[in-house]
């Protein structure tokens, strides 16, 4: 058995409750309990991954700590696996050693299995073409929140010299001349494509500027991950970054940043179901945002070294009008679960999601649930954005508090998903909800957690 294999063959065993058969895909949820206890986040899925692949930078081995049992990391160390990279277990819980010493060229059919799986591999174009001159790229995957084009990432690409080949299976790339540093300006401060930008930069030749880059605290734990390995990366005033190329680049020893995403969901379950939850390993830093907008609806925090404690506290305000953004923003992926919470506050809210134009799609499961959210193609309450006139239902009026019921649903994507066991839990009645397996890519042991905190759901 593969290295990986061998250790996801534990961690999949390891991240069901005991009595759960190995795949559960529907789960029969019984609302009206409140989420009470303590549970812990680790690393966060969004940095995690791409210091998978950095890792295939280094001449010798890497240690990520804090790796959560996710999907997206089984997928990622398969997809590096395929290139030779060794993936196991290291001493400590949580620890992956990254081996990428022996890393070669996958074939193509092997790589095509994983098309659909994940929007990683086209973060792997820039450290295979450093290391085997050479890039294949299936179809991405990834949940289907929007377009979710790869512009940015391939005219980066040729900018820094590649050739990008489309082919029926996928991209093949490659850099006849070499990769050289370049100047780059982002239409969008784009997370992948400022990711991309840092992963090829680390090992061209001379000097890169971005300008216009995402700033996400996932992206300085990645600058400080390549910093761990040798890069030089200066992050400066204005969404500028200069990267100076170096020849050669070693593995690292990191602990990954706790994930704020999934911290923040467990807050809004908690302020949902009128619960009392204690998210360990939430930090206030990363998430200040968050907690400003969770206090204005009427939600509770209180910070301490070990993490946050969520609760339902006064009064909300009678109104919220809030726009996701990039960084320092209010993050797109806090948006879904949030508006379960405001589905059971009181008080009119508008959400102006600009990040990405198919966000809000999830509410209309919520509404047949006895939500009465309203969608809009205006962008309201804020500035225009990129989807103004353009079609897309990006804004959402949610009046609350609205009594949810039970109901059958289907996890529509990753957050979304989550969004729905929130409403499942805080609704009266039972719940079907179908397709939970999908949670699994970025909600670590989500069912442990559930039952910890006292939540009623059988496996149907
Ligand atoms: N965009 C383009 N062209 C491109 C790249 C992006 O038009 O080539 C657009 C996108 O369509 C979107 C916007 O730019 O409208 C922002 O996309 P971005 O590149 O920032 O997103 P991403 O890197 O694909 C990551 C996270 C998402 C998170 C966003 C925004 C990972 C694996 N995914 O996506 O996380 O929502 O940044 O913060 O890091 C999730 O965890 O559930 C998730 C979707």
């Amino acid at each position: 058995m593969r290295a990986s294999a061998r250790l996801f063959a534990r961690l999949s065993r390891m991240s069901h409750t005991k009595n759960a058969p190995a795949r559960i895909d529907t789960l029969t949820v019984h609302g009206g309990t409140p989420l009470e206890g303590a549970i812990t986040v680790r690393g966060a899925k969004n940095l995690v991954s791409k210091a998978m692949v950095a890792a295939l930078l280094g001449e010798s081995a890497s240690r990520l700590r804090g790796v959560p049992e996710i999907a997206d990391v089984r997928i990622v160390s398969g997809l590096l696996e395929l290139h030779g990279v060794e993936v196991t277990a290291g001493d400590e819980d949580g620890e992956l050693v990254l081996d990428p010493t022996n890393a070669e060229k996958a074939h193509v059919a092997d790589i095509d299995a994983h098309a659909g799986s994940s929007r990683i591999p086209i973060l792997l174009c820039g450290p295979l073409l450093h290391r085997l001159g050479e890039a294949f790229i299936p179809d991405l995957g990834g949940c289907r929140i929007g377009e979710r084009p790869i512009n940015y990432h391939l005219d980066v690409l040729r900018q820094f010299g590649a050739v990008v080949e489309k082919r029926p299976e996928g991209l093949r790339i490659t850099a006849p001349a070499g990769l050289r540093g370049t100047k780059i300006d982002l239409p969008y401060p784009s997370v992948g494509s400022t990711e991309q930008v840092l992963l090829t930069a680390v090992r061209a030749e001379g000097l890169t500027e971005l300008r216009g880059a995402a700033i996400e605290p996932e992206i300085m734990d990645l600058i400080a991950v390549l910093q761990k390995m040798g890069a030089i990366i200066s992050v400066d005033t204005d969404r500028v970054i200069r990267i100076e190329g170096v020849s050669r680049l070693e593995g690292y020893t990191h602990r990954a940043m706790n994930d704020r995403i999934e911290a923040a969901s467990w807050g809004c379950a908690a302020l949902a179901t009128q619960g009392d939850v204690v998210v360990r390993g939430a930090r206030q830093p990363e998430m200040m945002t968050f907690l400003n907008v969770f206090r204005k609806i009427g939600g509770a925090f209180e910070v301490d070294d070990e993490g946050i404690r969520f609760w339902r506290g006064g009064e909300a305000q009678r109104s919220l009008v809030l726009e996701t953004d990039v960084h320092p923003g209010f993050m797109t992926d806090w948006q879904q679960p949030l508006v379960v919470a405001l589905t059971q506050t009181s008080g009119l809210s508008i959400i102006h999601e600009t990040v990405y134009e198919n966000r809000l799609g999830f509410t209309g499961a919520l509404n047949d649930m006895g939500a009465t959210i309203q969608l809009y193609r205006e962008c309201l309450g804020g500035l225009p954005c990129r989807f103004g006139q353009r079609n897309f239902m990006h804004s959402a009026v949610v009046p609350g508090p609205t009594k949810l019921h039970g109901a059958e649903i289907t996890v529509p994507d990753l957050r979304g998903g989550f969004s729905y066991l929130i409403a499942a839990l805080a609704a009266e009645g039972e719940s079907t909800v179908h397709g939970v397996d999908l949670i699994y890519r970025g909600y670590e042991q989500f069912q442990d957690k559930l039952e910890a905190l006292g939540a009623r759901y059988e496996h149907r």
